[in-house]
């Protein structure tokens, strides 16, 4: 039988939004339409990052099929739609002159949106660096402050008028960590001292972004960070968890709502800090009008006795998992977004990414996908149970819209609430997608 959700519409506060979430890379197709290369592009042609050797050239072809797509949002009775521009589409060179033909996509795209009636919320900085700025040093070097305020003013000059709310970066502890200390993603550093750059210069151009936006007017800005819930493997790994709690989930946080960097943190990361790194954080700690928050599991972490700050070694947990490993942990995201009120009080919050993976196939035209029904109704649940508890939660939005290019992994990690067939670029509506509907339409104050 075809499960639905738990939950109606009203059973959340009446200014409550649901969407959906993409970003440009993904999604679009980088070859289309004069985009400048990314480091992701080169990344990616570079053999060993990415499994099969997978690009973003083509994606979803949603460049070409974005009337579509954006019929499939407002026909699922979303709110909002949470998307993103690819900065090396707009500005080819990082600076400059930006595309014709990007303005124009854009200029398209936003627009269908407002059609619909689909609030814009849009993110600036989903991962794709012009590779002429990684050239310069990307994200370890500090000119990156007015590299980034600069494409943000492009942006909101031409497009400011319909966005319903901006976010300066995505994740700014995968453009630093995992990108430059891990080396997981683009531009795939190992270098303690290029990710602690980066762990600081993402948040200040955070913060010349946010100051430049607000100074020409723009409304409704925040910055979108990442969470997982960290326990010890066991009670010999509290060290380990702690860590991993101060890199992961406190260093963005702190730095934005108290001007501090975790002590536990610093302990590694403070040499390679660069040179006046104090005298930075009260502008990052200026003001935000909303926080975005990505959960999607647990981590288990254990030390690792005898090699350098800060390895930690991930444990395989008990609890039911993901197609990507993630364990299933529902009562983080409540825990979560109690703590960050606490830490931000007043500020708007919202989930602006939650999702699961999952091995779905198309069986006589449907794609019948009751283990994301069950992970999104639990997410729901979390999210209810914070707003109970006084958490100014305003929306909840699902990763992902469609099936698209889950960067190192490629294409076989399945994201969407809409099956994607890579071949022939076919569009299926999974049954999450329906849960969604059978949800929130019709989309009127009758329903509520
Ligand atoms: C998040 C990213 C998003 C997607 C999901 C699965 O970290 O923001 O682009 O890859 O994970």
């Amino acid at each position: 039988m075809q499960p639905a959700f738990s939950h109606r519409r009203a059973d959340f506060p009446e200014d409550f939004l649901f969407g959906a979430a993409t970003s440009a890379t993904q999604i679009e197709g980088t070859a289309f339409g004069g985009a400048g290369a990314s480091h992701w592009d080169t990344f990616a042609l570079t053999p060993g990052n990415v499994v099969r050797g997978e690009t973003a050239a083509r994606a979803c072809d949603h460049y070409h099929r974005w009337e579509e797509d954006l019929d499939l949002i407002a026909g699922a009775g979303f709110d909002a739609y949470r998307f993103s521009i690819n900065w090396a589409r707009l500005l080819p060179e990082g600076t400059g002159k930006p595309n014709p033909a990007a303005l124009a996509f854009y200029d398209r795209l936003i627009d269908g949106m407002c059609a619909r009636g689909l609030q814009p919320f849009l993110t600036l900085y989903h991962w794709d660096l012009p590779t002429a700025l990684a050239h310069r040093g990307g994200w370890a070097n500090r000119d990156i402050t007015g590299w980034f305020t600069d494409y943000a003013l492009t942006v909101q000059r031409r497009f400011g008028d319909r966005l319903a709310s901006t976010a300066t970066l995505n994740e700014p502890w995968c453009v630093a960590w995992l990108s430059h200390f891990i080396g997981a993603h683009a531009p795939g550093l190992r270098d303690i001292s290029a990710a602690a750059r980066a762990m600081h210069f993402t948040l200040t151009a955070h913060a010349g972004a946010l100051a430049a936006l607000r100074a020409e007017g723009a409304k409704n800005l925040g910055i979108v960070l990442n969470f997982e819930h960290v326990d010890p493997a066991s009670p010999a790994d509290e060290g380990a968890a702690a860590t991993e709690e101060a890199l992961f989930n406190r260093w963005f946080a702190e730095a934005l709502a108290l001007g501090r960097y975790p002590a536990k943190a610093l302990q590694g990361l403070e040499c390679w800090l660069p040179k006046g790194w104090q005298a930075d954080l009260d502008a990052i700690a200026a003001p935000l009008d909303w926080l975005g928050v990505n959960y999607y599991r647990r981590a288990l972490k254990a030390a690792v006795p005898g090699t350098p700050w800060p390895a930690t070694r991930e444990v395989e947990g008990p609890l039911p998992k993901t197609t990507m490993g993630w364990e299933i942990h529902p009562d983080g995201l409540s825990d979560r977004l109690v703590k960050l009120a606490r830490l931000f009080p007043g500020l708007p919050l919202c989930v602006t990414e939650n999702g699961m993976s999952a091995d779905d196939h198309i069986t006589d035209g449907a794609v019948a996908d009751p283990d994301r029904i069950a992970y999104v109704d639990a997410h729901l649940a979390a999210c209810r149970a914070a707003i109970a508890a006084g958490v100014p939660l305003k929306g909840y939005f699902y990763w992902s819209l469609m099936d698209n290019y889950e960067w190192a992994l490629g294409y076989d990690k399945r994201f969407g609430l809409i099956h994607v067939d890579f071949e022939s670029l076919k569009r299926t509506p999974k049954w999450s997608y329906q849960a969604f509907q059978h949800m929130l339409l019709p989309r009127t104050l009758s329903a509520r």
